[in-house]
């Protein structure tokens, strides 16, 4: 729990008094007191002036901003600053400057730029650490730790690739096991020395687009620098832990591709994550990814750690939040569990590459504008809804699996196609339980399966062991189970489980697949219902890659409808146990499964939350027996929802409204009803 000291959502983000004169901070100070903001994550880019030496240690113009904001009752979630290195470190001690996958070594210059296997940066990552828990720990601000910044990026240098084959040694005991798993016939490329063994880079196995020559390295080459990252992170929050009790993050990057974010979470207090959507991001994409947030740790509250209240600046676009949008985007944030609405930046930078991100304190550097007046509203808001929701939770029936190491052999594959990619195929399934507004939860392997009546595991490539099993007693017992073409294909290291696809998932789904088809992208085939099923009928486009499959006792709900292939089984059901498993071996369009949803999830009797028209996103919090039901209006213009009985004398905890029958919301609005 990160409310014992400030039970309400925290409000504030990302400050860097460092960066201007006192007397500007007093003037930061009046003005986050008029904005109701009550949290301020400092310390995040600091390490040169902590540390201008070897041995040197400043600590003093910290002390002045924490008790500072102490003094007008702001609270401080402390940062360890150890995301950038000092330059006079990276002049000093060139370990820590990485390689990058080319083979260049890096000179001093941006930010999580260290080397994971630098003894310079563990040695001193630590220490600092260490220092501002042991200074800092009592301070009466102190609400929060947060380790470095948005971990990421891979180095390629010696010392990693050194540790590598420590790491691979400590895996697979002996270089026999090794070329086994790998598959190091192939192309004879069989080590015979710990040695000969190099970081699969740019230089060696990897190619454009991060495709690979031997995906079974560069899967473990992936593992091994998110674990060594990791290892990093565990250095500094066990110097802290020692020392202090208060909760210790670090702030994720959503659907971000190097590191397997549930590994991670294991050792944080509490997830949070930075959420960073375009003005064109669907707001399903947004959604999905803070359920993903929200999964890491099982469904236990997040942080929204950052957002920008206006625009970012590092995209190519930077558009900014159209009134009401921050706002709009805040609550969705905590409707789908978060805890805090944070921002990047309190005050804009004058220099460098930050000067044109948002911030709640414009250049104009007073309060009279847009933004701020959005913020304070937003910040008055927070106060009056105080602990109402605080670590309340969302329950759904239906859940998708995602996977880290799945993605990877998945984008490391070279063939069926260049096109497919993960993190959509989730998105695909998840945006049709979303337009259906079924809740659904981001779920990893290791959750409990039989917490849902749903599970869908899109191209669910990779089946590790343990998976089959956990999926075969889930749909035995009762559970539905869904994945798609290009599943059950390989085993943890990347091999084939040969006997026909999906390997071990065959039996469950009744169906096994003989070929892959990958379609041009101008290219598509039809889905032909052999009879309707909900409201599905007729045929219906799919593109990408289409399975070639032979039912061995499932029921062939479709078939393809053109090509060699036509009238081979499309869209498969297969009784098992007391459950059901279905096939799906082709990327249909978005009917099709918006369809395909919502009739599997009435038989199943997995509900709506409510029916709204399109662009009204509704999700549902609930503790100590009530339950809050958010709807977000995601459209400009206002939108109709009729609340049906249940919400008879339902409260907006909003307005203080109480609400019944035909509701009107406006454009971008926001109700949180509580009954
Ligand atoms: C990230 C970082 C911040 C800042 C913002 C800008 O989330 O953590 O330091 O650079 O991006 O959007
Ligand atoms: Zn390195």
């Amino acid at each position: 729990m990160i409310h014992e000291k400030l039970p309400k959502i925290w409000f504030g983000g990302d400050y860097n008094p460092e960066q201007w004169d006192e007397a500007k901070m007093e003037e930061d100070l009046r003005m986050f007191k008029l904005a109701n903001i009550d949290v301020a994550t400092v310390n995040v880019f600091s390490w040169a002036r902590i540390q201008p030496d070897e041995d040197t240690y400043r600590f003093e113009w910290l002390d002045k901003i924490l008790d500072r904001l102490a003094e007008e009752g702001i609270k401080v979630c402390l940062a360890t600053s150890t995301g950038a290195h000092p330059a006079w470190m990276a002049k000093r001690y060139p370990d820590i400057r990485r390689v990058d996958h080319n083979g260049l070594k890096r000179q001093f210059g941006g930010r999580h730029n260290s080397c994971p296997h630098s003894p310079t940066y563990r040695m001193y990552s630590e220490r600092l650490a260490a220092k501002l828990a042991e200074r800092y720990k009592d301070h009466p601000a102190l609400v929060a730790w947060h380790i470095a910044n948005e971990y990421g990026g891979y180095c390629y240098c010696d010392n990693c690739a050194e540790a590598f084959r420590d790491w691979l040694k400590k895996r697979y005991g002996s270089l026999d096991a090794l070329n086994q798993a790998w598959y190091t016939a192939f192309w004879g490329h069989t080590f015979y020395e710990w040695d000969e063994i190099v970081p699969p880079s740019g230089m060696s196995e990897e190619w454009g687009g991060g495709r690979s020559n031997f995906q079974s390295i560069s899967l473990d080459y992936r593992r091994f620098q998110s674990e060594s990252l990791l290892d990093c992170y565990r250095l500094e929050y066990e110097a802290i832990k020692k020392q202090s009790d208060v909760p210790i993050t670090t702030n994720l990057m959503g659907t971000y591709p190097e590191l397997d974010y549930f590994t991670w979470a294991k050792h944080m207090d509490v997830v949070s994550w930075d959420s960073y959507p375009s003005l064109d991001t669907p707001v399903s994409v947004t959604a999905m990814t803070h359920d993903l947030m929200r999964g890491l740790k099982g469904g236990q509250p997040f942080m929204l750690m950052e957002q920008t209240p206006s625009q970012q600046n590092w995209q190519a676009y930077n558009s900014l939040k159209r009134p009401g949008v921050m706002r709009l985007w805040s609550y969705q944030a905590v409707a789908h569990g978060a805890d805090t609405v944070m921002f990047f930046q309190l005050r804009r930078s004058i220099g460098a590459c930050e000067k044109y991100h948002g911030a709640v304190i414009e250049h104009a550097g007073h309060e009279h504008t847009r933004v701020f007046r959005e913020c304070t509203e937003l910040g008055a808001e927070l106060v009056s809804l105080q602990d109402k929701l605080i670590d309340s939770r969302l329950n759904s029936k239906a859940a998708i699996l995602f996977d880290w190491d799945n993605r990877w052999a998945v984008e490391l594959s070279s063939g069926p196609t260049v096109a497919l990619k993960y993190v959509d195929q989730v998105h695909t399934y998840y945006k049709a339980l979303y337009d259906n507004n079924i809740q659904t939860d981001m779920i990893g392997l290791e959750e409990d399966f039989d917490r849902y009546e749903l599970i869908i595991a899109p191209v669910l490539y990779m089946i590790k062991p343990g998976v089959a099993e956990k999926i075969d007693a889930f749909v035995k017992r009762g559970g539905t189970f869904i994945t798609t073409f290009f599943s059950g294909i390989v085993n943890e290291t990347d091999i084939v489980t040969v006997g026909g696809y999906p390997g071990k998932l065959r039996p469950i789904l009744g169906i096994w697949a003989e070929e892959i088809d990958a379609l041009f992208p101008d290219a598509s085939n039809r889905i032909v219902m052999k009879k309707p099923y909900g409201s599905l009928s007729g045929d219906y486009s799919c593109n990408l890659l289409c399975d070639l499959i032979h039912s061995e006792g499932a029921e062939v709900l479709a078939e393809y409808g053109s090509d060699f292939y036509k009238g081979m089984p499309v869209v498969t059901r297969n009784q098992y146990g007391e459950g059901e498993a279905w096939y799906i071996a082709s990327n249909p369009e978005p009917a099709f499964l918006t369809g395909l949803l919502a009739e599997i999830c009435r038989e199943k009797g997995i509900q709506p939350l409510l029916e709204t028209p399109e662009g009204v996103e509704v999700t549902e919090r609930s503790k100590d027996g009530k339950s809050f039901t958010f709807l977000l209006n995601h459209n400009a213009e206002e939108a109709q929802v009729e609340l049906p009985a249940t919400y008879a004398g339902a409260t907006d905890l909003l307005t203080g409204r109480s609400m019944a029958g035909t509701t009107f919301i406006p454009g971008r609005g926001v109700f949180i009803l509580e009954k």
